[in-house]
């Protein structure tokens, strides 16, 4: 099959499509036809040799995510079967032809979804509950706040929120014009960062603070921001958009019982993946059908066109999702 290959680390010109065996399925496994695998920044990452997969998997493959169909299954399949239409996350190797995956690990794709929005649908949508309920304990009726609202992850967390009946959804970006296409934000509920004091709107907007903030840019603004969060409120960092460095007023984190809890997605065990699989993924594939939930997808291009993909990413001209139709 051909597969996504980083032949040299560095730029994207050391990207190639080159012929890979496809991995036969043992016991509960499955193989899968892609039909689209997504990009994601941790692709852009180990194409430079910063961010090796976990121990077991390729560095030179790429791709966390995918959508196809079912075409064989090992000997002891017993919850899917050939000609199922099937999504997913995996630790790397999404960008090919065909992935070999744990049937338990796999999400049915509603009949109607488009294969580019399935194949764009799980990376952004499970990090994105897992951070605001999971790790930021985000309750229906809650409120919360979520920085760098314009990225994919972002758009998503926005979208859960609304879903469970936040009470207010604060959202940041960089730009108001980028920050007014995220679908279900509101614009009154939308602050450029750097154009005023983000504490003091977030208190205009949710008095005492909010309870959850869902943070994809960290950087060296983040201290400060801690006083957007309501006292027993949890910070719950996922990105690093604006850099790895803060200053921290350790006082304010323990006077007002703050959590700063961080996490990632690819280093879940097998077994965490499948749980998160299989009750999330499945009420997020009902909200996709239904319309309540809906992936941004920026473009969607031939696999043979990764690197243009890379160098669209890279660039940051993009808004949604880029997908890869192998
Ligand atoms: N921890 C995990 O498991 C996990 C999982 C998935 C993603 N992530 C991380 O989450 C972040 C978002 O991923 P994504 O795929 O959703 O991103 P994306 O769709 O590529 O969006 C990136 C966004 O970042 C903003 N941005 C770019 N440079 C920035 C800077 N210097 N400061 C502030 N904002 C900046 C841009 O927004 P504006 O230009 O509109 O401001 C852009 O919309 C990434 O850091 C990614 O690595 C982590």
């Amino acid at each position: 099959m051909r597969a996504v290959v980083v032949a040299r680390p560095g730029p994207p010109d050391g990207l190639e499509i080159q012929d890979v065996p496809i991995e036969q399925p043992a016991g509960s496994e499955i193989v899968v036809a892609v039909k689209a695998a997504a990009l994601n920044r941790a692709d852009l990452l180990q194409r430079r040799g910063l961010y090796a997969p976990p121990a077991g998997y390729d560095a030179a493959r790429l791709g966390l995510e995918y959508a196809g169909e079912v075409v064989a299954c090992g000997a002891h399949c017993a919850l899917r079967q050939v000609g199922d239409r099937v999504m997913g996350l995996m630790p790397t190797g999404a960008q090919a032809e065909f992935v070999t995956v744990q049937e338990r690990e796999t999400i049915i794709v509603p009949d109607g979804v488009a294969w580019e929005v399935a194949g764009a649908f799980p990376e952004a949508f499970l990090t994105a509950y897992r951070a605001l309920v999971m790790e930021g304990g985000f309750k229906p009726g809650g409120s919360c706040l979520v920085r760098g609202a314009t990225s994919a992850v972002g758009q998503a967390v926005v979208q859960w929120a609304r879903l469970l009946e936040a009470t207010c959804v604060l959202a940041t970006g960089r730009s108001m014009e980028r920050l007014e296409r995220v679908h279900g934000a509101s614009p009154d509920d939308c602050f450029a960062e750097g154009s005023g004091e983000l504490a003091r709107w977030v208190k205009s907007r949710s008095p005492g603070g909010v309870q959850v903030v869902v943070d994809l840019v960290g950087g060296e603004t983040l201290g400060e921001h801690l006083a957007c969060l309501a006292e027993d409120g949890s910070w719950v960092l996922v990105g690093l958009l604006g850099g790895m460095q803060t200053s921290l007023n350790l006082g304010a984190l323990l006077l007002r019982r703050l959590t700063l809890r961080a996490m990632t997605m690819r280093s879940l065990p097998l077994e965490q993946r499948i749980g998160l699989s299989q009750t999330v993924g499945e009420r997020g594939a009902a909200a996709l059908a239904a319309g309540t939930l809906q992936v941004t997808v920026d473009q969607a291009l031939p696999l043979t066109q990764v690197r243009l993909a890379h160098e669209r990413m890279e660039a940051g001209c993009h808004f949604g999702k880029l997908v890869l139709l192998p």
